[in-house]
């Protein structure tokens, strides 16, 4: 059984995420021995980072019960697939504040991302890549880059299917 923790860059209402979700959980359908569990950053309600140690400080101890929360769920997962959304070239605020939040827990830890955006949000994976590196993670080498206007519309309906179902599952390949 491969645990895969699935995660919401985006806390906007009517967000292109949720669709994005149910694109990547219709690829799960056709696979086997696969545990996904969806985390909402909107709903885990992470503090913005505020502990008196950098994470990666042997130092570090968690003392918010929801950085502890977030900490277990990483802990105990095989692999992190992050719902990336591009805000300004970047991650968005609440899935940079959320890779802040932990230290050892990344090192190793198979990540890979599912992104969208306007240059299938290909600024915010190569921003992820270096957060990704510098947390020592197991950063994969396919990440799914949906483009607005060629793989989905701008309100995450589908626009071209097969490369929509073709990019998620070489993304989800390198992680089960
Ligand atoms: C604050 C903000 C900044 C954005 N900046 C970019 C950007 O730099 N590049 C891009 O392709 N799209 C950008 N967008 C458009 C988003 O890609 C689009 O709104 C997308 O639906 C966001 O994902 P979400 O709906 O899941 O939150 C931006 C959107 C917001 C709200």
């Amino acid at each position: 059984m491969s645990k895969i923790l699935l995660v919401i860059g985006s806390a906007r209402p009517g967000r292109v995420a949720d669709k994005v979700l149910g694109y990547i959980q219709n690829d799960f359908i056709n696979r086997e021995n696969i545990e996904a569990t969806v985390v909402d950053l909107a709903e885990l309600n992470l503090p913005f980072f505020n502990n008196e140690n950098s994470p990666i400080s042997p130092e570090y101890v968690i003392t918010d019960p929801q950085v502890a929360a977030w900490s277990e769920l990483v802990k105990a997962t095989d692999s992190v697939l992050f719902i990336t959304p591009e805000y300004n070239h970047s991650l968005s605020a609440i899935q940079k504040n959320a890779l802040d939040s932990l230290g050892a827990d990344w090192a190793g830890k198979p990540v890979t991302a599912v992104a969208y955006g306007w240059s299938g949000g290909s600024l915010a994976v190569a921003n992820l890549r270096e957060v990704l590196g510098n947390l020592k993670t197991d950063t994969k080498q396919t990440i799914a880059q949906l483009g607005f206007m060629k793989d989905l519309n701008p309100d995450g309906t589908i626009l071209d299917a097969e490369s929509v179902k073709a990019q998620i599952a070489a993304t989800i390949n390198e992680i089960v």
